[in-house]
């Protein structure tokens, strides 16, 4: 049994350094978020003007439907269409104009318009093994997302933006990490002008289904030290505004990886919505 002096020297450290971990990322417009939040408004004038087109695959999901409403208040695009598996009803104005193709993922070649024509496109698309199997899951966060990219690129498409995740690896044993990896590498081969991947850590939101895992996770992440949990765990609203943040500047990389702390930089940034 270690002493009593011994547990509060521990005890001691372990608050010195949650204070100075705290201290890192204190103080408003510190970082690199700073220089981005000034740039914004200039930015997504400039990207407004370009009239592009854009889609979004799996906007009726929890970061989809997060990024189809961050971007319709942003008014990026010109026109925006959403590609699922069944039509989605929305309430409000900023929707109206919202354009959606249905279709059938496991016919996919036959849909090959709907991805005609759109500059950028996202990808939000995703099941879990609980929900589909795992091969649904692979069917799912593979397959469909591969096909869903040869078609985009074939349609024109010069932008693909993909949420993956923390880890993904195609040479890791768990199956969820190592299809990440692998459809990371399949859209990579695509070769498109532009390619984003995000590898986001869990995803902070009030999801309404229930995932009790998940819950306990945020639970327990929404507990811990802001510094700490930001390592792991990234809000929902932070990963989509680093998507569009990071779509409206120009890059000379074909290909951008964003891991969770590049996606809570760039999605902190924040200029006012409108010029
Ligand atoms: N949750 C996390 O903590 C976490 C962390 C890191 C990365 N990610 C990844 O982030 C991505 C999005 O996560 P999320 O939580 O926003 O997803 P979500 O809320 O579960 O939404 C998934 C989307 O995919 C669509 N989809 C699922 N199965 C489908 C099928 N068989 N055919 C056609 N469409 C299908 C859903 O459409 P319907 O509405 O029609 O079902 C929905 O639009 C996933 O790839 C996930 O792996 C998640
Ligand atoms: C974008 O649309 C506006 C208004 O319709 C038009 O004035 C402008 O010329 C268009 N810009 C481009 C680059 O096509």
């Amino acid at each position: 049994m270690p002493g009593p002096a011994v547990l509060s020297a521990a005890a001691a450290a372990l608050v010195a350094a949650l204070l100075l971990l705290r201290r890192e990322d204190a103080g408003p417009g510190r970082g690199p978020s700073m220089a981005m939040t000034e740039a914004l408004p200039k930015l997504r004038e400039d990207f407004r003007m370009q009239n592009k087109s854009v889609f979004i695959l799996g906007a009726s999901g929890e970061t989809g439907r997060a990024l189809l409403k961050e971007m319709l208040e942003q008014s990026l695009f010109s026109k925006v269409t959403l590609i699922g598996r069944r039509k989605l009803t929305f309430g409000g104005e900023a929707y109206k104009n919202v354009n959606q193709e249905v279709v059938d993922f496991e016919k996919l070649e036959d849909y090959a318009s709907a991805f005609q024509g759109h500059d950028v496109g996202f990808c939000c698309l995703g099941t879990t093994r609980k929900k589909a199997g795992a091969e649904g899951f692979v069917r799912v966060d593979r397959d469909y997302v591969l096909k869903s990219a040869e078609l985009a690129k074939a349609g024109g498409c010069k932008h693909f933006n993909l949420l993956s995740t923390i880890g993904a690896d195609k040479s890791s044993n768990f199956l969820y990490l190592r299809v990440k990896g692998e459809v990371e590498a399949g859209v990579e081969e695509l070769k498109f002008d532009r390619y984003s991947v995000f590898r986001p850590g869990v995803l902070l939101c009030d999801r309404q289904e229930s995932r009790p895992a998940e819950w306990l996770f945020r639970k327990f992440f929404g507990s811990l030290p802001e510094s700490w949990a930001s390592g792991y765990s990234v809000p929902v609203v932070t990963v989509v505004r680093a998507m569009l943040n990071n779509a409206v500047q120009s890059s000379d990389k074909k290909m951008e990886l964003l891991d969770n702390k590049a996606i809570h930089d760039l999605g902190k940034a924040n200029g006012s919505l409108k010029p």
